[in-house]
Formats: C-alpha cells, structure tokens, sequence
C-alpha cells in the first residue's frame, strides 16, 4: 500500500486511557455490536492495558491493539508468547497503515525490550497477517456427528469411568486442574489464571445464540474418591423434527487427563437422547476421530486457528524443543524485523538447541511467514516446500528440519483471544 496515505504526524499512538472507551473502537470496528456490560467486565479482567496500544487522531480514538502476556505450550514445554487481539480501524481510517503501524510497533517493541520472542493471534480473515510474518501454526477440525454414527470403538477401554452432569460454577476448580494440563499435552493451548478461566466459562444468555445455559460433565475416578479427570462443557439447542427431539449438541470444550476420562466424556456426550447432532471443533488429530466407528458421517472440516510470528528468532528457537537432532542454516527472508533476516545455524541437540548468526551457505530459505507456520510444529515443512514456499539448497535439508519441527499431537487453540 502507499505508506504516505498515513500521515504520522496525524496519528498519536500510545496506552488506553480505559478499558470501555477502547472496548467502544472496537464495536464500531465489528459493525456496532456492542459486548453487553457483563461481557465488557468479563474481558475487562484479562485485558492489559499498558501493554496494549489506542489510536487517536485529533484526541478522538480510531484504532485498537490488545497484548495479552501468555504462558503457551510449544513443542517442549511452556514458554512466553504474546498474543496480540482486538486489532481493528475505525471504518473512515481505514486501508491508510493505522494496523501496519500498531503490528510493526508492537513487534520492534517486544523485541527491543527483550520481551516475549513469539506473538499468535487468531483471525477474522486468513489473508490479513501474511504480510506481516504470521503463519497458519495450529488447526481445528469442524465435526457434526448425526445420531446414527455415535458408535465408539472402544472395547480396550472399558469399562469407561462414570460421568455426571453438574453446573460449570461448582466445577471451577476442578476445570482449571484439568485444563492446566493442557499447555503440556498440546502446544498451541495456554495457561490460564482465574480471570482467563472466568472468560472461559462466561454463559451470557445474550451471547448463547439461541442455546439453552452451559453445562458441565465430570468424568470421576471412582478409586479415588471422584476426583474428575476429565471434563465437558456443552450446551443444547432445543429442534424438533417430525415432532422428535433432534437437538443440537454444542461442546465448547472437552479436556482430560488421560485416554480412559476423555472416551468416557465423549460417550456421556453423545448418549444424550435428546440430541440429533453433536458439533464440536477438535484438533486435527483429535482422538475422537480415531473412536468414531464412522467418522465420514461426521464430514470433518479443517480451517485454520491460531497463527504465530517469530518476533526474535535467536531466542525463538533454541526456546523450543526438537523431535530430531539436526545442524541446519537457515536464510530467513524478514524484511519487517530486520534483526532476525540473514542466515542462521540451528544445531538441536540432547543437551538443547542453539541458533547463532553464520556465514555458511544456506541449507534452507524460507520467509517470516513461514518459520511462524512451523514454530508450533503443526505444519510441515514438507508441504510448505512442495507449495514453493521453503526452498531447499541441499537436497534432504527440509525432510530433515521437517522432522525436527514436527510436534505429536498437533497444536491446537481453542481459546480465541
Ligand atoms: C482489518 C483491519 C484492522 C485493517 O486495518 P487497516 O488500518 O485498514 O489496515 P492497513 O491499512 O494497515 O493495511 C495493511 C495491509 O493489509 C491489507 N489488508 C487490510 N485489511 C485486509 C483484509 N481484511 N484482507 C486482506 N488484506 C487486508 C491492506 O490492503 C494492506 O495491504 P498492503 O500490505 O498491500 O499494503 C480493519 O479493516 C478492521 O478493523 N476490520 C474490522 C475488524 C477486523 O476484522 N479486525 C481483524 C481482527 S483479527
């Protein structure tokens, strides 16, 4: 675009003043819709304001950006990422760089103050973050199973464990244990603290989209004491159909601590009778497709969920963990945050991974865009290079780093920020 369409000195940019004036941008960015205030408090609890970004022309705000400061899994463990939200533009200051300018403040800022070495962010559109070095990291399968295909394959597993319906409030705890697992078990997913769990949990009748309250099963462990291992929440849509109930089934989220909760959170879900379709959105490699006895009738759709930016790769990657050993250059295209363009040593190891700056010829050259699709280990390098989007000076140089990157199970978010 033409960066002269935004004259800086127009702009200001700087912290939020309050949290309803930068919540107002916001619904007039999405159409008018404005959060009703009990929502507005829920999310006012997990918003950052000094970390986040207001923009005003002639004092009156038209632009937003909220950083969250995050404790995500990645492939080896929990580290810090800062996941950027609520990125809109007033309608009438639109397509003149006001997101260009927020994003690339946000990422020089994070990387001048040694901050979090990777963002993620969710999207209303997939074309929008390319350009700025965000890549598609995590996935989520779409799944409706219809009443005649709720046959589990689940004979080594039983007998399951018992299960019982209970309201979400009096479960809080037991939900956050479980969920608090999940940064360990899936990179992608993240820790959350009680104002994040609030979020989670929040069951605004206006914001239930015809549906009737949440609901909550517990699968308990019946050696020790019913303690819950595993967890559903879910709500119901009331349809009838030639006067029989064929009610729709929506799970928010299902977590567990092991294979034996989750199959017996899943059976309990789908026996109930009222219910015609059960719809939930799963990671790509979900268990569940594996106990379906049918999974086509439930005609999976993958989109795409969260996508990740490398914001300082010398840090970024030895950060993480490697499935392979590898010693691997790699020439990084990235104009945007010129300390990370140039060629780099990655060397994986037993005792870590270290990335310095060489001048040895490049194994491998790939864009921003790119090494943030990877970093979770969701995506394949493999793919990205049969597409032209990694190209590959020695030959075997991207089996090799595909391997390396590749995370088991596959990342998945699905808490939108
Ligand atoms: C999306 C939005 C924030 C863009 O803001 P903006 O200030 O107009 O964006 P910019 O002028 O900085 O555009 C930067 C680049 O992104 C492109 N772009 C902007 N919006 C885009 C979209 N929706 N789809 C594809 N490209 C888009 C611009 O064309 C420009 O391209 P260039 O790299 O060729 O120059 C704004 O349109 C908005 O508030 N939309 C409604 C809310 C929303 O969807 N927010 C995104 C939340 S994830």
């Amino acid at each position: 675009m033409d960066q002269t369409r935004l004259r800086t000195e127009e702009y200001e940019f700087g912290v939020p003043d309050s949290w309803d004036r930068f919540a107002d941008v916001v619904a007039r960015a999405y159409g008018g819709y404005d959060a009703a205030p009990a929502y507005r408090a829920v999310v006012a609890e997990v918003f950052e304001p000094k970390r986040s970004l207001f923009v005003r022309r002639d004092g009156r705000p038209c632009a937003t950006l909220a950083l969250y400061s995050f404790d995500m899994g990645v492939p080896g463990g929990r580290r810090p990422i800062a996941g950027l939200g609520y990125i809109t533009v007033d309608p009438t200051h639109r397509r003149r760089g006001l997101m260009r300018g927020m994003i690339q403040r946000t990422l020089a800022g994070l990387h001048e103050r040694g901050e979090e070495p990777v963002a993620a962010l969710h999207t209303t559109e997939p074309a929008i973050y390319g350009r700025f070095g965000f890549g598609g990291a995590t996935r989520a399968v779409h799944l409706e199973i219809p009443r005649h295909a709720r046959e589990l394959t689940i004979s080594q597993l039983e007998p399951l464990l018992p299960v019982r319906v209970a309201e979400p409030a009096e479960c809080v705890a037991h939900i956050a244990r479980i969920h608090d697992g999940e940064p360990d078990r899936h990179p992608g997913t993240f820790h959350r603290d009680d104002a994040w769990t609030r979020r989670a949990l929040s069951d605004l009748p206006e914001r239930r989209g015809g549906a009737g309250r949440m609901l909550c099963m517990l699968a308990e462990d019946s050696d020790e004491g019913g303690r819950p291992r595993g967890y559903a929440l879910y709500a119901l849509t009331a349809r009838w159909v030639d006067s029989y109930p064929r009610y729709d089934v929506h799970v928010r989220e299902v977590f567990a601590e092991d294979s034996l909760a989750y199959a017996s959170v899943w059976r309990a879900l789908l026996d109930i009778d009222l219910a015609g379709t059960v719809i939930a959105d799963r990671p790509v490699d979900d268990p569940i497709l594996a106990l379906l006895a049918d999974p086509r009738s439930a005609v999976p759709v993958v989109r795409d969920q969260l996508y990740t930016r490398v914001v300082d790769l010398e840090r970024a990657l030895p950060q993480r963990g490697y499935a392979a050993e590898i010693d691997l250059v790699l020439d990084l295209i990235d104009p945007d945050c010129p300390w990370n363009h140039g060629r780099w040593r990655l060397r994986t190891g037993a005792d870590g991974a270290s990335c310095a700056r060489t001048a040895s010829p490049a194994e491998l050259s790939l864009s921003a865009r790119e090494l943030g699709a990877v970093y979770l280990g969701g995506t394949s390098l493999v793919q990205l290079a049969a597409a032209g989007r990694v190209i590959e000076h020695r030959a075997g140089a991207v089996r090799a780093a595909a391997r390396a990157f590749r995370h088991d199970p596959a990342p998945f978010c699905p808490m939108v920020f």
